[in-house]
């Protein structure tokens, strides 16, 4: 049986990855394949007509799941009635921009965006953060929406997630459908701490079959730089990749993770493995189909460790950033 339709929001929707990602959202990869969709798309004013683009190749697609699409430049209007927001248009850093700069540009994005889903989302409203810096605007987006739950605002880890399966599959030779439990703790950025401590490798402990030195040297810093390497060949961020990994968590988050398995999302520190509470931080999850849950008691090597204790000194300094700039 068909199911209501729901509708998703896409902030920077004229962007590379707004491209890469409304299509699948259209097709049903989001959220199933029975579940109709409501397309709002989000864009700057100068962003709009090339997104006008954009909805008349969805409309040729003719998707059966797709039901209406609509463009807009205020958040206000955009977020009216949104079950799912997908917030991707963000301020890049350009050549010679200050962090603060950087901070403070997103600041004025994500505060509004926040509201506008606090006063104008449906009750059920689910929000992915992939604009960086994913976790810090994800800060901002729940610190400006008090009447949601924090635990709504999660951001983007999850391309860093399938970046170390590809990476560590390749390494032992398996594919990776035989790669479970794998966990990237922390930020978005080059502080992540991808750790193959509990993944197994068709039900073998992964540590057991890589060395040390490879994962130091070669696991860690590739998989953690990997966004840098995509620019730099590319000369352009990861798109296509990065709007999969949107469409895994969203999906993961609305139709629950594989028994037996989890995967790492960025979300508000409940206090668990020592992350204060309220930063937005990379943990292994798993969902039930409507909540993440941080999964517990994971034993936690010195390595694990040192890799948490860095990311929440990163994620500690962004978020005191931003509170000096008036933005949180
Ligand atoms: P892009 O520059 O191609 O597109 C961004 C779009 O956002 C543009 O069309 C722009 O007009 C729009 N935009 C800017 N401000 C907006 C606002 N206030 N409201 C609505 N739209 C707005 O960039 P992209 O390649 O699509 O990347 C988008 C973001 O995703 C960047 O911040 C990038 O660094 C980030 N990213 C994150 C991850 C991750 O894993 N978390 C991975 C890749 C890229
Ligand atoms: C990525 O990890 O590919 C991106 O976050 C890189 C970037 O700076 O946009």
């Amino acid at each position: 049986m068909t199911k209501s339709p729901v509708t998703v929001t896409v902030t920077g929707a004229a962007g590379q990855i707004g491209y890469a990602l409304l299509f699948r959202i259209a097709s049903g990869a989001l959220l199933g394949p029975d579940t109709p969709v409501k397309l709002n798309m989000l864009e700057i004013p100068q962003g709009v007509k090339a997104a006008e683009g954009t909805a008349m190749e969805l409309n040729d697609c003719a998707f059966p799941l797709l039901q209406e699409i609509n463009i807009f430049d205020d958040p206000n209007q955009a977020f009216e009635g949104a079950n799912v927001g997908l917030l991707v248009g963000a301020r890049p850093r350009t050549k010679g921009m200050e962090r603060a700069d950087l901070l403070a540009a997103n600041g004025g994005i994500f505060g509004p965006q926040g509201k506008a889903i606090n006063d104008h989302a449906a009750d059920d409203i689910r929000v992915l953060v992939v604009g960086n810096p994913a976790n810090t605007n994800a800060l901002i987006a729940a610190s400006a929406a008090p009447d949601v739950p924090a635990s709504r605002f999660t951001a983007m880890m999850r391309l860093d997630h399938n970046r170390a399966i590809a990476q560590l599959a390749e390494k032992v030779g398996a594919p990776v459908a035989d790669i479970k439990k794998m966990a990237v703790w922390g930020n978005h950025s080059a502080d992540q701490y991808p750790d193959v401590s509990y993944a197994t490798v068709a039900g073998k402990p992964a540590a057991d079959l890589v060395d040390a030195a490879w994962l130091d040297e070669y696991f860690v810093p590739t998989v953690a730089k990997r966004g840098a390497a995509i620019i730099e060949a590319r000369g352009a961020s990861s798109a296509a990749s990065a709007a999969n990994a949107a469409i895994d968590h969203v999906y993961n988050w609305v139709n629950g993770t594989p028994e037996g398995d989890w995967v790492t999302a960025g979300v508000a520190s409940d206090g668990s493995y020592g992350v204060p509470e309220g930063l937005v931080f990379g943990f292994p999850c798993t969902s039930n189909g409507g909540e993440w849950e941080i999964v517990q008691g994971l034993e936690i090597s010195d390595a694990t460790r040192a890799g948490i204790e860095r990311n929440i000194k990163a994620l500690e300094e962004e978020r005191d950033a931003v509170r000096e700039l008036g933005v949180l």
